[in-house]
């Protein structure tokens, strides 16, 4: 298959665009490097792509450019330039990621998440592609209180800009299934972490401090329980969506409303359906590293919500596989390339 991943130098994009290749896959990586954190960790995921599987120039190619700009995803779709026939699938994962920096930072949100996606979206349709898959996020589902969180309960109050443009990714994306009948999946993660992870998220920045000697902040006092889910998983996931749904001629929603259908969209919660507490997670970075970590606790942040928990069982009845790696085995893979990156070891 030819196959367009969008945010290829992030992390998981990086970690998609590897097992695709693995199995044989023409790739087309899309990225824009912004400088949101170190775009160095970007550019040699990226560079990691290209030394193993661009020996001969075949199987991996990349783009730099952004979503925003028309004429950059012109040049990705532009007939046989890039890869040998035309893109069947689109993995569309670049985004403004992180629910604190919505806060500052809107502009770039509307910009990425929204123009961004309505861009993507459009030029995918407008090229016939077989199917398109995209990140939405664990952040839809707010406040909400009942747990764990399934596809189905209501995902109309989002509590932080960064949730509510996943949301409207969704809706869009029913829209264009609707209308266009374009296949469209939406893959609402928890909390990804694991080797060549993100530097703004907690299981980064804490390893980081310990190792620095500097304290870390904990916030809510350390209350919060979340669904951290291991990278493999989420690419095995993946890459199970993307054989099952490709072949499915009827790929209908996963809603039960028989209003919905004819319509070819459906949303998968990718979780661990295990949610830890934050205080064990650090305990855990702790054993790996044989460091105690300084902890200054901290009040809740506004936008953030308290515990995470995803049902998974519509995943597992589509391709029967549910993310199941530890949170110990999921550290001490973090632990290992962390400090073998950053040469400490
Ligand atoms: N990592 C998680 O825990 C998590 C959880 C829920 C949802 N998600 C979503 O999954 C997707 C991937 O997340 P990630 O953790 O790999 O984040 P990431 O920030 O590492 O990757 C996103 C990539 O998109 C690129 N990008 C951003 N805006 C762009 C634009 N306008 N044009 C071109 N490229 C652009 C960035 O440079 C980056 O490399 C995102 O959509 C994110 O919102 C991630």
């Amino acid at each position: 298959m030819n196959i367009l991943v969008t945010g290829a130098a992030g992390f998981i994009g990086f970690h998609v665009c590897k097992r695709l290749l693995d199995e044989g896959n023409q790739v087309l990586g899309f990225d824009n490097f912004n400088s949101y954190y170190d775009s160095n960790l970007k550019k040699n995921r990226i560079k990691e792509l290209i030394n193993v599987y661009d020996k001969n120039g075949t199987l991996f190619d990349f783009i730099e450019g952004d979503l925003v700009n028309l004429f950059d995803l012109k040049k990705v779709f532009s007939k046989d330039r890039y890869l040998n026939s035309r893109i069947s699938v689109v993995i569309h994962l670049a985004a403004q990621a992180g629910v604190r920096y919505s806060i500052e930072n809107p502009a770039a949100y509307v910009q990425s998440n929204l123009v961004g996606f309505c861009n993507i979206i459009e030029i995918s349709k407008e090229n016939n592609v077989n199917h398109f898959f995209y990140a939405s996020s664990s952040s839809v589902y707010g406040g909400n209180k009942k747990l764990p969180f399934e596809e189905d309960d209501r995902v109309d109050k989002p509590i932080s800009l960064y949730a509510a443009t996943k949301k409207s990714n969704e809706l869009i994306a029913y829209t264009y299934s609707h209308l266009f009948k374009l296949p469209t999946t939406g893959l609402r993660f928890f909390t990804v972490y694991g080797p060549w992870g993100r530097p703004d998220m907690a299981l980064f920045k804490f390893t980081d401090s310990i190792m620095r000697n500097k304290p870390i902040r904990v916030f809510n006092h350390g209350n919060m329980l979340r669904d951290f889910t291991y990278i493999d998983d989420v690419v095995a996931s993946i890459i199970s969506l993307i054989k099952k749904s490709v072949k499915n001629k009827n790929y209908l929603t996963n809603k039960t409303d028989e209003s919905f259908d004819k319509v070819p969209y459906k949303v998968f919660n990718i979780g661990n359906s295990s949610p830890t507490k934050l205080t064990d997670y650090i305990k855990s970075i702790e054993r790996n590293l044989g460091k105690k970590a300084e902890i200054i606790l901290d009040e809740m942040q506004p936008g953030d919500v308290e515990a995470t928990y995803s049902d998974t069982n519509s995943l597992e009845e589509y391709i029967n596989f549910r993310p199941n790696t530890s949170i110990e085995k999921g550290i001490e893979e973090f632990i290992k390339w962390f400090l073998d990156y950053y040469g400490y070891s």
